[in-house]
């Protein structure tokens, strides 16, 4: 199977690399045709090098691993975040179906405004607060609109190699005896680990749709924070949790934005750990 990765160099890229190089040595042979690109090799905006690179490499699937995720910068840098995260992936449905690939597009939790207070299925009402929630919504449109073999996979608060919570937090404490940390803003960690495991799989198949895809349970950013440093025994560092009021970000976030994997769980695809779980496993590493 022959396969293109977007975004390569990304969170979830590197770890969808891995893990698909893994089965290729496991099974001692080359199972999967694997194509990684980056911004400057393929950069989604144009759909000039979009076409170009898809229609000579003739992959069976593209997942799409880019995006412009600095949600806070894209509330002035507005123009960037909906050429990447929707027109963009405009540019790959478009170009997928004229080949019959298949698409994976990835996206967020916050296409949903965190007004609920039980977890968000596929099927719920999306309402963005944020440039970042929007433009990802009008990525999923395009896809839908363009595409006819696409997985859209909304994921939530990733970590894995690279810029993350939980390296942000490890970060801090180095520096600062006290770190103040939001507890009224709700949802799952999810591991690149996890979520990388069940696109790869999903691209099997033929259940094409809409899924939700994070680890089980929910926390808060301040019990999360809690068990990265109870896990690592990091006992000198003051956690203070606060309000979303006290802590002002430029992008409105959702308050309450846990997904169920209700998709995933019909088709018997859900194997998302438990995130505490996960993010053990993340830590001893
Ligand atoms: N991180 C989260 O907490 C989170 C939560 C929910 C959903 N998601 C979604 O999950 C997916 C993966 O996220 P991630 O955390 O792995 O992202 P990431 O680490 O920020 O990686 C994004 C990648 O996109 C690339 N990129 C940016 N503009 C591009 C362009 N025009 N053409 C090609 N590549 C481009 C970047 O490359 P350069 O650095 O070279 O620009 C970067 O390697 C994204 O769709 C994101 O929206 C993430």
């Amino acid at each position: 199977m022959k396969v293109i990765i977007t975004g390569s160099k990304g969170q979830l890229g590197l770890e969808i690399i891995n893990q698909l190089e893994k089965i290729n040595s496991k099974f001692m042979r080359k199972k999967y045709d694997i194509n990684s690109t980056t911004s400057s090799s393929l950069n989604i905006t144009n759909l000039e090098d979009v076409k170009r690179i898809i229609l000579n490499e003739r992959p069976d699937v593209v997942i799409n691993c880019a995006a412009h995720t600095k949600v806070d910068l894209c509330e002035s840098d507005i123009e960037n975040a909906y050429k990447i995260n929707a027109l963009g992936v405009r540019n790959l449905a478009i170009t997928c179906e004229k080949i019959g690939a298949k698409l994976v597009q990835v996206s967020t939790d916050y296409v949903f405004n965190g007004d609920s207070s039980v977890p968000y299925r596929e099927d719920s009402i999306t309402c963005p607060n944020s440039i970042y929630g929007k433009s990802k919504l009008m990525g999923e449109n395009f896809v839908k609109q363009f595409s006819s073999k696409y997985f859209i996979i909304r994921t939530a608060w990733l970590y894995g190699e690279g810029n993350n919570f939980v390296r942000t937090m490890i970060n801090l404490a180095k520096n600062n005896n006290k770190i103040n940390v939001i507890n009224d803003q709700f949802g799952t960690p999810t591991s690149t680990v996890d979520l990388a495991r069940v696109i790869i799989n999903l691209i099997e198949t033929e259940y094409y749709g809409i899924y939700h895809g994070t680890c089980k349970g929910q926390c808060s950013w301040y019990d999360f924070a809690y068990k990265i440093f109870d896990t690592i025994g990091l006992k000198n560092v003051i956690l203070n949790p606060i309000s979303s009021n006290e802590f002002k970000s430029i992008a409105q976030r959702p308050m309450y934005s846990v997904l169920d994997n209700f998709m995933l769980d019909l088709i018997g695809m859900d194997t998302f750990r438990n995130w505490e779980d996960a993010l053990i496993e993340y830590l001893k590493k």
